[in-house]
């Protein structure tokens, strides 16, 4: 009785913990205050209050684990100083942080009002502000995702919305105990992650083979990426490492103007057409201040050199026009004399639009033999001195190949006169065991120089194809070993059956394919032999190769 008592109490207590701390959504009715936390619908992540040493923040972090690890702060650098924070949605579909004297610390913002907004934590983590009638997943009203804290979640972008400008990036905390931004990141290209373009967005996202909420990665505040995995669902544990950036991962490594190539040594060189701003900190391999054109620009003299399998440099200056072809794009970046390069912008399609940069190229990579195209503005002049420079190398090549087509047409012509005189003695030789004429067609010379053996040679070389012989069977027929009497030669025999339905011609490709294969250290092909409907090839026996491996592949 005692027991069920307890029982009872605490489920009581439970339910009026629960009940009061965790809500579902926020109306503008219904507010969160200190103390109560809203969940997502399958508890992976909870909006709430936390404290540091600096205040009080409005954040998110997982649920789950007894550690709690935040990924988004609200107010980063604006904390409550008292411990009354009070989170609204006013009926225009804005949240608002108030103070205990009702001050407004943190707001989001809408471009559009609603009529019915509510405020929900998605299961990815994302604070989401919806009309709640019309119900359209993925129009929101306002989103968390779009203000990243240093944590980027699956589904997150990095990048810029090209129609408002807006940018999605990482900011550090400042500290452990301090959320207010303090480095500022694009990591471009930190993990695997999908680039994507259209007309209003360019961004990257990432996600990840085992798509789940349980990963995150985290720009520190020493400024290293790092990726976060709670091990194998045990929320008490975290795995944490940086991720693995290679050099040329490294925002703007080599500077303005270059390309960075991991497999290259260096791995930064400048763009054709442009040189080491400092050359003498570049030859020390202090290539942060990059590459400058060669030549001054001469504006609608201008030319473009197309670059091929490359990272694009840095977007955040860049313009994007869908409705502009290659063409018209190279007009419009010639024109504009700050432009510095430009592309077809839809690079699934085969390309359409058009991407223009301004200012500096920062941060390309070369990622032949895949990425993409890129063309960048040159001096006349430079342009002419790069031609001049290709079509000596273009020489050097043609010369090379030229002498080394006469050398190997030579060396043809000695290798066939000799061929020629040593067949035609051969042949002499060989004369009676030849082939049959009609598998002879079309000057097959490969198969004048088979020699053919008789049946009763082959029966009796292999004991009347006894099955102590066998060797094995092949999708063609059995092979046996054979003893060829008169060479005293070890052979072995493959005997095309019957019923293999590998026809005159078949077997005919076969005879030539491998006596072109033919090589010394292979199987070598001895002859052959076709009497009536018994077609057999005969090969060298390999006594401590697994004939089977050459002979069935
Ligand atoms: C609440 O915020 C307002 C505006 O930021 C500020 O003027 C006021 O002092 C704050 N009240 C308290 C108790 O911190
Ligand atoms: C929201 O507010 C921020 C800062 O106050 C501003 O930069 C941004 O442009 C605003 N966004 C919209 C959609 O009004
Ligand atoms: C940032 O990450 C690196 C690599 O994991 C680690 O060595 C460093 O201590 C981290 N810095 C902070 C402030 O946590
Ligand atoms: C590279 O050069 C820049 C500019 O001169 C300088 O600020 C930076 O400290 C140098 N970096 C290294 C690693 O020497
Ligand atoms: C973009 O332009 C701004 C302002 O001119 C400049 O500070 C920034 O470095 C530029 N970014 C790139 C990647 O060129
Ligand atoms: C894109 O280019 C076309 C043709 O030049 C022009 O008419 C249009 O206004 C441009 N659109 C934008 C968004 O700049
Ligand atoms: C880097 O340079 C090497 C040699 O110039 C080239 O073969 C390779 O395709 C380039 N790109 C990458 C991604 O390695």
């Amino acid at each position: 009785m005692e027991g069920f008592l307890g029982f009872v109490i605490c489920l009581i207590l439970f339910s009026f913990i629960s009940g009061a701390a965790a809500l579902d959504t926020i109306v503008p009715d219904k507010s969160m205050k200190n103390g109560e936390t809203l969940v997502s619908p399958k508890g992976s992540f909870e909006l709430g209050f936390f404290r540091s040493s600096k205040g009080q923040y409005l954040g998110i972090w997982y649920k789950k684990p007894r550690t709690r690890t935040v990924v988004w702060v609200a107010n980063r650098e604006n904390p409550l100083s008292d411990g009354e924070g009070l989170l609204v949605l006013d009926s225009e579909g804005i949240l608002a942080l108030l103070n205990s004297t009702k001050g407004v610390i943190w707001s989001s913002n809408t471009s559009r009002s609603a009529e019915t907004p509510v405020a929900r934590l998605l299961e990815s983590g994302n604070l989401v502000v919806q009309e709640e009638k019309i119900y359209n997943e993925e129009d929101y009203l306002w989103q968390s995702f779009d203000y990243p804290s240093d944590s980027l979640l699956p589904g997150m972008k990095v990048g810029k919305n090209l129609k408002t400008g807006f940018d999605w990036f990482l900011s550090s905390w400042r500290s452990t105990d301090d959320p207010a931004p303090g480095r500022p990141a694009k990591p471009n290209s930190i993990i695997s992650s999908q680039y994507v373009l259209n007309d209003v967005e360019v961004y990257y996202t990432y996600e990840l083979a085992a798509s789940s909420v349980e990963t995150r990665t985290v720009l520190n505040s020493s400024g290293v990426v790092e990726l976060f995995v709670w091990r194998n669902g045990n929320h008490d544990s975290e795995l944490r490492m940086p991720v693995a950036l290679d050099t040329c991962d490294k925002y703007a490594y080599c500077g303005k103007f270059t390309k960075c190539n991991i497999t290259n040594s260096p791995v930064c060189s400048c763009l054709e057409g442009y040189s080491p701003q400092f050359p003498i900190d570049w030859s020390s391999g202090n290539w942060s201040r990059g590459c400058v054109r060669d030549a001054p620009w001469d504006c609608e003299k201008d030319v473009f050199l197309k670059h091929t399998g490359l990272k694009w440099p840095d977007t955040s200056n860049s313009t994007v026009n869908m409705t502009m072809n290659l063409k018209e794009c190279k007009q419009m970046c010639l024109t504009k004399c700050s432009c510095t390069a430009y592309t077809d912008a839809d690079v699934r399609d085969g390309g359409t639009g058009c991407l223009l940069w301004f200012g500096d190229l920062i941060d390309i990579r070369d990622l032949t033999p895949g990425g993409q195209d890129l063309y960048v503005r040159l001096a006349p002049s430079d342009m002419a001195h790069l031609d001049k420079r290709k079509r000596s190398r273009e020489m050097k090549k043609a010369t090379f190949m030229v002498s080394s087509v006469i050398l190997g047409m030579l060396i043809l012509i000695l290798g066939l006169v000799f061929c020629i005189r040593k067949e035609k003695r051969r042949k002499e030789g060989l004369k009676k065991r030849h082939f049959r004429k009609d598998y002879m067609n079309d000057g097959e010379e490969e198969l004048m120089l088979l020699p053919m053996f008789d049946f009763e040679t082959i029966a009796s070389a292999t004991n009347n194809f006894s099955s102590n012989n066998k060797l094995g069977q092949g999708g063609f027929g059995p092979v046996y070993k054979g003893t060829l009497l008169e060479k005293e030669q070890d052979i072995a025999v493959k005997r095309l059956s019957r019923s293999s339905g590998q026809g005159h011609q078949e077997f005919k490709n076969e005879v030539i394919l491998i006596a072109k294969l033919q090589h010394r250290n292979l199987v070598k092909l001895l002859g052959c032999c076709i009497e009536g409907d018994e077609k057999m090839l005969i090969y060298e026996y390999l006594p401590n190769k697994s004939l089977d491996y050459f002979i069935f592949g």
